[in-house]
């Protein structure tokens, strides 16, 4: 049998086609006769792409200068329902942002269509790696786009550019007064008690209450062992003006009052430097808030006296001030002092000495 049979009873058997039937059959058809663009032979037409390119990086400047105009013009909340419930800053910032990239886009687009070098080549496949050849080959060709691209030769292009490139950072730099205010500016200009970081709805007085009902506690109904969630009982009954809080006053005064009580032997507490009367029958409150990064606290292990955060396993000795005994947290958890009304109910001394949470820039 000749070899040529061999070979093609080898390809029926395998179902592998025969390269040269291949090549016969998808031969490379080579580039297509290259068509010039109308800005490559036509000087008017050039200019008019030029001015066209200029036209769109004008407009990206405008819509960034609408950008920050509508910042400082219209105020976050009280600004006026433009369309479908859209305030006007959220509608204004949003589309002459989106306005500033789009014609960004546009002009670079355009410049690169119209105006840069329009080379067709042929690039074949190659190993991953480059050559140190082919390095400074993609060097040169870096430096030869740049040559082409004219950014040397078009100032009024290249311009408007670093002007529309320029303004573009701004909306950045105005957008990062959205870190504010601060807590002590929200405390002044809240129009209710506990607004800002450094105070909490517990003021000398306030009752400890359970929480989700609302209802006080005696000494006599915490158990050796027992962990109780509390709340102030100003979140109930508003305080002095009696106007149960609601709305954004209630959700504020509920995330930041939020306390655990437990009760251990009173032999067993190691009192702080002046918490000597902070407990009361070995029963001490702390802040729910772990210091971390203000996951809510409960895990409480009835031994040691220890609670443990369930976010990144910080861990508070509350026989000892609420010490940190291990994890990330970088501070011990607020203590609320307690006391006993003439009812026989747990009340609060008075505030928090400390704020409660996370640390933050203005905490000393
Ligand atoms: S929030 Fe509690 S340990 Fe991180």
């Amino acid at each position: 049998m000749s070899e040529s049979h061999d070979n093609q009873h080898a390809h029926e058997l395998t179902n592998v086609p025969d390269p040269a039937v291949v090549n016969d059959l998808y031969a490379d058809p080579g580039l297509p006769e290259h068509q010039w663009r109308p800005t490559d032979v036509d000087a008017h037409a050039e200019k008019r792409a030029e001015r066209q390119v200029a036209t769109l990086f004008g407009l990206s400047a405008i819509c960034t200068i609408l950008f920050l105009v509508s910042y400082f013009a219209f105020d976050i909340g009280d600004d006026p329902d433009v369309v479908g419930g859209f305030g006007a800053s959220n509608l204004f910032l949003g589309l002459s942002l989106a306005g500033a990239l789009l014609f960004l886009g546009s002009g670079i687009i355009q410049w690169a269509r119209k105006l840069m070098a329009d080379h067709e080549i042929v690039e074949y496949r190659h190993p991953a790696a480059s050559s140190d050849d082919d390095r400074e080959a993609t060097l040169a060709a870096l430096n030869a786009g740049l040559e082409e691209s004219g950014i040397g030769r078009r100032p009024l292009v290249r311009n408007s550019l670093l002007g529309a490139v320029g303004l573009l950072g701004l909306p950045a730099v105005v957008a990062l007064r959205d870190l504010g205010p601060t807590p002590s500016q929200v405390e002044k200009n809240a129009d209710y008690p506990g607004a800002g970081l450094e105070h909490t709805l517990w003021a000398k007085g306030v009752r400890v209450v359970r929480d989700v009902v609302g209802t006080p506690i005696r000494p006599g109904d915490v158990e050796i062992g027992d962990l109780f969630n509390a709340e102030p009982e100003t979140l109930f009954n508003g305080g002095e003006d009696g106007e149960p809080l609601e709305g954004l006053a209630l959700q504020v005064g509920k995330s930041k009052g939020a306390v655990v009580m437990i009760r251990m032997a009173p032999e067993e507490i190691i009192p702080g430097e002046g918490r000597e009367n902070w407990s009361v029958d070995g029963i001490v409150c702390y802040s729910k808030i772990c210091t971390h990064v203000g996951c809510p606290i409960s895990l409480n292990e009835r031994k040691t006296h220890h609670l443990l955060c369930p976010c990144h396993q910080s861990t508070f000795d509350l026989a000892d001030s609420g010490r940190v005994i291990f994890g990330p947290a970088a501070r011990a958890l607020p203590q609320l002092p307690l006391a006993v009304d003439e009812e026989g109910y747990l009340i609060a001394q008075s505030d928090f000495t400390e704020p409660v949470g996370p640390s933050f820039w203005e905490r000393g």
